[in-house]
């Protein structure tokens, strides 16, 4: 019996914090007029002090588990892409775990730069088919305005904070993911990287000075790239799904720049209408942008069951990647507010479950240790 990986939660967080071009005029040589026609980026949000990619990511998976109607401990695997995890380790995914209280779910981070939306969703989905798991959480997640070089007018223009998830569940009709292709090609990776902070350039006082923790980015090369991977991933997924581009219903391409999206939807010939951006509200947010799009997108009654979703992703690495999606899940109805709260209370209980064990955990070292004396 065939296995397939069906989207059945959908949930996004976007901060609160906006920073518009304007706001970016008054910190570097830049105009409004300049990013909004290089880019079509109008503004950005932008994580709060007490926000961080976990944070945010653990916002989008409760939306995502209540459109799917889940318990955390429901959620057997847990994927974060992300390049900007709260720490090297532990993996996001881990504190995603945590915070949620998804006690039985396998957790790990995933790092493809902006594909890793895609990259997360095919190995999820993969897992799914085979039969490993049920039920997957698959979030992007940044907080790229943490690595965002503020005086340089070439990159910090361009990026944005936010987090998205989807929840796929194994099922037996037919539907759901129905291909991926990944790619990538590791000379370009200097086109767009960080260079310190890793094994290779560890966090120094000379690469703090040499502003090596910040993105560094070729944005023309990236751009050229970016124009010819999109229409080539998109026909490759669509030839491996058995489809043709006159089946799609909504390309959601990576957001990066709005004339990178429009040069690929005249290159595969595609009606705009039926090619998701908004851009101008978020700017690039890596490996969130799929995800948050895609999620607008069902929320907005964009996206129809019986409706094929493309979604088309570059980035560092280099990287690409593209996912057929057939969409089987209806709209959810509007829950009336005493279920919101019973589900919002379970999800308190949940995170406390795991609470507990921490300080279970605290306690037998204590316990271990007083013993041992
Ligand atoms: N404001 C005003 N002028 C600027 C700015 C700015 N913010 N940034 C650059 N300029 C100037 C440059 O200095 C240059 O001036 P010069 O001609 O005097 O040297 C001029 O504008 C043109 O610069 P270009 O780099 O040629 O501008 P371009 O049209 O290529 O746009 C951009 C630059 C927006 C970065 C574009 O190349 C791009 O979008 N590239 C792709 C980037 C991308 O997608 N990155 C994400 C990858 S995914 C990931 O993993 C994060």
């Amino acid at each position: 019996m065939s296995r397939y990986a069906h989207v059945v939660g959908w949930g996004k967080c976007a901060p609160q914090r906006v920073l518009t071009n304007d706001d970016l005029s008054r910190m570097v040589d830049t105009s409004d007029e300049w990013i909004l026609t290089r880019t079509g980026i109008q503004e950005r949000r932008l994580a709060g002090d007490d926000e961080t990619t976990v944070s945010m990511a653990v916002q989008a998976a409760h939306q995502a588990l209540e459109v799917a109607d889940l318990r955390p401990a429901q959620l057997d695997l847990i994927i974060v892409a992300t390049v900007t995890p709260d720490h090297l380790f532990p993996a996001a995914a881990c504190l995603v775990q945590d915070a949620l209280g998804a006690a039985r779910a396998a957790a790990f981070d995933l790092s493809a730069g902006c594909s890793g939306f895609i990259y997360a969703l095919s190995v999820a989905a993969h897992l799914l088919c085979a039969g490993a798991y049920h039920t997957a959480l698959v979030i992007g997640a940044e907080t790229l305005s943490r690595i965002t070089d503020w005086h340089d007018r070439n990159t910090c223009v361009l990026f944005g904070d936010g987090a998205g998830a989807v929840i796929l569940q194994a099922g037996e009709n037919e539907g759901g993911v129905l291909a991926t292709v990944l790619g990538a090609d590791g000379s370009g990776g200097d086109l767009l990287q960080l260079p310190a902070g890793g094994s290779r350039m560890p966090a120094s006082h000379q690469t703090v000075a040499e502003r090596q923790h910040f993105i560094q980015m070729k944005g023309q090369e990236v751009f050229r790239f970016a124009v010819k991977t999109i229409p080539a991933a998109t026909r490759q997924v669509l030839t491996k799904a058995g489809l043709a581009l006159r089946d799609v219903n909504l390309l959601i391409p990576h957001q990066a720049n709005q004339r990178i999206i429009e040069a690929a939807t005249r290159s595969l010939d595609l009606p705009p209408d039926s090619v998701y951006s908004n851009l101008e509200r978020y700017g690039n947010t890596s490996s969130a942008s799929i995800p948050i799009a895609l999620c607008e997108a069902a929320e907005s009654g964009r996206i129809q069951p019986g409706d094929l979703v493309v979604c088309v992703g570059f980035g560092a690495g280099l990287t690409w990647g593209a996912a057929a999606i057939r969409w089987t899940r209806p709209q959810p109805l509007p829950r009336p507010p005493w279920q919101r709260f019973v589900r919002r209370s379970l999800y308190v209980v949940a995170a406390l479950r795991s609470r507990l064990r921490r300080w279970w955990r605290r306690l037998l070292a204590l316990l271990s240790r007083n013993d041992g004396q």
